[in-house]
């Protein structure tokens, strides 16, 4: 038998229902903070993503799925959306019809990361960018957008961590002091920090091996080490956070697995995940666009996991899906019960009836099932007097109504 590829997951007709209503708070969400939605494709060239998300970073150097196209340019499926929004921005000169645009994206993104519970190798974010506003005004509006939307998808407990992690007149000295500071540690450190210690020291701090972890928390910090541009932009995120009273923490350990960001980052957790328990993540990221070859625009987004989302808000009750059902028991009845199906469908009603001459207990449990709020019955009874017998399935009381009027009146009981 053909199986689903490993870390990949199929969204099945009784979980769909959850997906729908969490994109569709998303997208009503997000409208109303002015973003609308771009659609960028799922395969790009892989030089994108080297050089947007950083060739050192575990994305780019072991997780993406990247394959020679026919004519041997080298593709790679899309792991995050970030630097796709940022080449069409650039492609398609966004920012000289809007200065401050914002946008978002929903989709389906690939990383060969070992499969675990909230860890797939097909997974979908949602993702919202805004670009061109410098301001910190705009990371705290970023942070409202998230967690607007994690309220609104009905998310019980979170908590947002935040961290600057400079800029480029900062940055490159404290990891220059970081990467002294592991130097003069090495054999206190596994060999993938030892290797990160020369490739990308900010990593180290991301790291979770028992260990390591006195030393990471003896390490230079980067919140002393930012310089009085980034120190003051972050102090104002904070103020500003305290003004709309969003509680908050700071972990100056929080550099994230990008290597675009500058300045504010931050990040979604929640305790219902276990390991893999990051909701959203975000950041600034004011030197991308410039870096991809754009003009010098700033920009700010996060992107959240839509998978770890659903399975933290559980599975939902079983949705009706029927108005009406026509149990049909007299098959000399089988086309006035096909004519009053198109009719009602027609006026908006979900209606499912037998095709294969059930009997009534089969119909009735069929009726059930679908949660159908009435039940028309045609059996040869009904069918002798021109008459429908319809059941109310929630107060079990049954009437009988003339052929003639028996459309009206599910249509009238239906959207009553
Ligand atoms: P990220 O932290 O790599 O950031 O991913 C964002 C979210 O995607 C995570 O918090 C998690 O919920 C989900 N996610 C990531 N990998 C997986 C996986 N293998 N399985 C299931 N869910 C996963 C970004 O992707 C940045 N582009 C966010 C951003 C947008 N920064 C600025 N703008």
């Amino acid at each position: 038998m053909i199986r689903a590829i490993k870390g990949t997951k199929d969204i099945l007709p009784e979980e769909v229902g959850a997906w729908q209503r969490v994109e569709s708070a998303a997208r009503a969400l997000f409208a109303r903070y002015g973003c609308r939605e771009i659609r960028t494709p799922i395969f790009e060239e892989t030089q994108l993503f080297a050089r947007g998300i950083g060739a050192e970073t575990d994305i780019v150097s072991k997780e993406m799925y990247t394959f020679a196209d026919r004519d041997e340019s080298s593709l790679t499926l899309r792991p995050e959306a970030t630097a796709g929004i940022v080449r069409a921005v650039i492609e398609h000169n966004l920012m000289n019809e809007d200065p401050a645009l914002r946008v978002y994206a929903l989709g389906p993104m690939f990383r060969r990361e070992r499969p675990q519970k909230g860890r797939y190798r097909q997974f979908h974010q949602v993702d919202v960018e805004i670009f061109g506003v410098a301001a910190p005004s705009v990371d705290v509006e970023v942070i409202q957008i998230a967690l607007g939307f994690l309220e609104a998808a009905g998310l019980p407990d979170y908590e947002l961590v935040l961290n600057s992690v400079g800029d480029a007149a900062c940055r490159p000295a404290y990891v220059e002091t970081l990467r002294a500071a592991l130097r003069a540690n090495l054999a206190t450190l596994g060999p993938d920090s030892q290797r990160r210690a020369e490739t990308n020291p900010l990593r180290v701090l991301d790291s979770k091996a028992p260990e390591e972890q006195a030393l990471i928390e003896s390490l230079p910090k980067i919140s002393e080490h930012l310089c009085d541009a980034c120190r003051e932009h972050f102090a104002e995120v904070r103020r500003q956070l305290d003004l709309f009273a969003i509680p908050y923490r700071v972990d100056h350990r929080l550099v994230r697995g990008l290597d675009y960001y500058t300045r504010t980052t931050f990040e979604v957790t929640s305790g219902a995940l276990g390991a893999q328990n990051s909701v959203l993540g975000g950041g600034r990221y004011d030197g991308l666009v410039k870096d991809l070859g754009g003009p010098d625009l700033t920009g700010i987004g996060f992107a959240l996991g839509l998978e770890r989302l659903v399975m933290i808000l559980g599975a939902p009750k079983a949705e009706r899906r029927c108005d009406v059902f026509l149990a049909l028991l007299a098959p000399a009845g089988r086309d006035k019960a096909l004519l009053l199906q198109r009719e009602l469908r027609a006026a908006g009603l979900a209606v499912l009836t037998d095709h294969e001459g059930r009997g009534l207990k089969s119909q009735m449990k069929r009726a059930d099932k679908l949660q159908s709020r009435f039940v028309a019955l045609l059996g040869d009874d009904e069918l002798a007097k021109n008459v429908w017998t319809v059941r109310d399935m929630a107060g079990s009381s049954q009437e009988t109504i003339e052929d003639a009027r028996i459309a009206a009146y599910l249509k009238e009981k239906a959207n009553g």
